[in-house]
């Protein structure tokens, strides 16, 4: 596993936005939750115009953009704060349309893109990452980009990007922050099966985790 422990959040989102500045980064899939939102904060200070990317979001909450748990609306918060600019394009999840699989439907309508550069990531508790909750059947999707999901724990629907569009990237970068998270990597680490290994296992990715 290749595994960066970091002292504090502020000290990973510097890394990973050093890492995406470095790395071939013309497509940026980009996770919800609450741990990217620093990284997120860096790097919306220097969009440019002259280095145009298109940022795709990984899933969503299947709430109004006005709802609290908007990925879509937190990432427009911090990354976005001073706008889209005009070069780039922001790929994300409509539920105004009322309609999760008219939503992930029309997502894939507007997908033209061959192979994602950067995909970042968060793992949960339960080994969950992107909207690939355990046991849910969209985990075994291997002929779409993106599907709605229904998470019986979360009692809520959600719309993912799926597991081989996640695979396919160049490369995965997983954000895990807390105490919390310690025990999944432990058991990712000797094998486990859970949903982040089954999009990470032996496809390059990194680790930034807090210590
Ligand atoms: C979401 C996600 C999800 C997230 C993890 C980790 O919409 O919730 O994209 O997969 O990345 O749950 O979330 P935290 O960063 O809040 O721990």
């Amino acid at each position: 596993m290749n595994l960066r422990i970091f002292e504090n959040i502020v000290e990973l989102a510097r890394a990973a936005a050093r890492t995406i500045g470095q790395r071939e980064h013309a497509s940026v899939a980009i996770s919800g939750g609450s741990t990217p939102k620093p990284l997120y904060e860096l790097l919306g200070r220097d969009l440019r115009d002259d280095d145009p990317i298109t940022w795709v979001l990984v899933d969503e909450r299947y709430v109004p953009k006005t709802d609290p748990q908007s990925n879509a609306a937190m990432i427009e918060r911090t990354l976005f704060a001073k706008g889209v600019p005009p070069t780039h394009r922001w790929l994300h999840f409509d539920t105004s349309l009322n309609d999760p699989a008219a939503t992930a439907a029309e997502f894939e309508a507007q997908w033209d893109i061959d192979q994602l550069d950067i995909v970042l990531l968060g793992v949960g508790d339960d080994g969950h990452t992107a909207s690939l909750f355990p046991g849910t059947a969209v985990l075994d999707i291997e002929d779409r980009v993106a599907s709605e999901v229904f998470v019986p724990r979360l009692d809520q629907w959600r719309v993912t990007l799926t597991r081989p569009v996640i695979r396919a990237a160049k490369l995965r970068i997983v954000l895990a922050a807390g105490e919390s998270k310690a025990t999944i990597i432990d058991e990712v680490r000797r094998g486990v099966p859970h949903p982040i290994a089954m999009v990470t296992e032996g496809v390059e990715t990194w680790w930034f985790v807090t210590g």
